[in-house]
C-alpha cells in the first residue's frame, strides 16, 4: 500500500469534486478550494482508507467519504484560527483563510466545506446501504455539538483558567479525538468489520486520536515554523490549558510513547494485516508537522 497514492488520491477526488463546480464562480468556492488545496497531512481520510482496506480489496469505494471527512477536518481549521478563536495567520505553510479572504468568508468557507461534505456522504446512502448510513451519522456525530465542536467549546471557555485532569481529556478527546476515531471506525464499518474488530478498533482510534493532540501541543511548544506550516507558541499567547501546561513537556513526550505502545498492542489483537495502521501510528508520534 503506498500512502502517497492514498493522499493524492484524495486530493485529486477533492479536486475533482470542486472543478465540477467551477460554473459556480463566486468567492466563496474559490475560499473553501484555497483551504483544501494549501495542503495538509491528510492523516484522517488516510486513516479510514487504511482501515478500510484491511477488509476490502479497492478503497477507492470510500473514496467520498474519506475526501468529505477532510473537508470537516479543514472546515473546522478555518475556524479554529479565525480571530474570534486562535487568530492565527499560518496555515499548512499559508496565510489562514481569514487573512487572505477576510473574516466574513472564512466563516462562509467553513460553513459551505461542512455542507459539501454533507451532501456528499448523503448522496452516496441514496443506494439505502446501512454500512453507509451508519458512517455518515457517525462523521456527523464525531464533528457535531456532541463531538468535535464540544471540545472546540471546551478549549475556548479554559483559556487562563485551570482545570482538572478529566476536562482537559475531555476537551482533546473531543475537539481532535473524534474526528481522528471516526476515520478508523468508519472505515471499518465501511468494510464491514465484525463487532469484535470495531470495539478494539473504536480503542485504538481513541488513543491515537489523543496521543494526536498531546504530540500536536508538544509541537506548539517545540515545533519549527517552516516544518510544522503554522506559528508555534500559538497556545501560550492564547493562554490555554494544553497537555503542556498540565504536565510539562517530558511527561507529554512519555504520555505520547505509553499511548503509541498502547495503540500498537491493540493492533496487534487483530487478526488482520495491521501492518500500515502501525507504520501511521509511528509516523504520528515522530512526526515534525
Ligand atoms: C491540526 O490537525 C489540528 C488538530 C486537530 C490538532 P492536523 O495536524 O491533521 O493538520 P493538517 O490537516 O495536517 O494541516
Ligand atoms: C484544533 O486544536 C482542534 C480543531 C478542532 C481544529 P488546535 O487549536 O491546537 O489546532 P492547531 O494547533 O491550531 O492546528
Ligand atoms: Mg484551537
Ligand atoms: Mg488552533
Ligand atoms: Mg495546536
Amino acid at each position: 500500500m503506498d500512502i502517497k497514492l492514498l493522499k493524492e488520491s484524495v486530493e485529486q477526488w477533492i479536486i475533482n469534486y470542486f472543478d465540477n463546480k467551477s460554473e459556480i464562480n463566486n468567492r466563496n468556492f474559490e475560499a473553501m478550494i484555497y483551504s483544501i488545496n494549501v495542503g495538509g497531512k491528510r492523516v484522517r481520510p488516510i486513516l479510514m482508507l487504511l482501515t478500510y482496506a484491511m477488509y476490502m480489496e479497492d478503497y477507492n469505494e470510500i473514496m467520498p467519504f474519506a475526501a468529505a471527512l477532510e473537508m470537516i477536518h479543514t472546515y473546522s481549521l478555518i475556524h479554529d484560527d479565525l480571530p474570534c478563536m486562535d487568530n492565527d495567520d499560518l496555515r499548512r505553510g499559508k496565510p489562514t483563510n481569514h487573512k487572505i479572504y477576510g473574516e466574513a468568508i472564512a466563516v462562509l468557507a467553513g460553513d459551505g466545506l461542512l455542507n459539501e461534505a454533507m451532501i456528499i456522504m448523503l448522496n452516496q446512502c441514496s443506494d439505502g446501504n446501512l454500512n453507509k448510513i451508519k458512517a455518515s451519522a457517525l462523521i456527523a456525530e464525531a464533528s457535531g455539538a456532541e463531538g468535535m465542536i464540544a471540545g472546540q467549546i471546551c478549549d475556548i471557555l479554559s483559556e487562563g483558567i485551570i482545570i482538572s485532569e478529566e476536562e482537559l481529556l475531555y476537551m482533546h478527546r473531543n475537539k481532535t479525538g473524534q474526528l481522528i476515531k471516526s476515520a478508523i471506525v468508519c472505515g471499518a464499518i465501511l468494510g464491514n468489520a465484525n463487532n469484535d474488530d470495531l470495539e478494539k478498533l473504536k480503542q485504538y482510534g481513541d488513543k491515537l486520536g489523543l496521543a494526536f493532540q498531546i504530540k500536536d501541543d508538544i509541537l506548539d511548544v517545540v515545533g519549527d515554523v517552516s516544518v510544522l506550516g503554522k506559528n508555534v507558541k500559538s497556545d501560550e499567547c492564547n493562554n490555554k490549558t494544553t497537555f503542556i501546561t498540565m504536565y510539562g513537556l517530558e511527561k507529554c513526550k512519555k504520555k505520547c510513547n505509553e499511548l503509541t505502545q498502547e495503540c500498537s498492542n491493540i493492533l496487534n489483537e487483530l487478526n488482520l494485516n495491521t501492518k500500515y495502521l502501525e507504520e501511521i501510528t509511528e509516523f504520528l508520534l515522530k512526526r515534525e508537522y
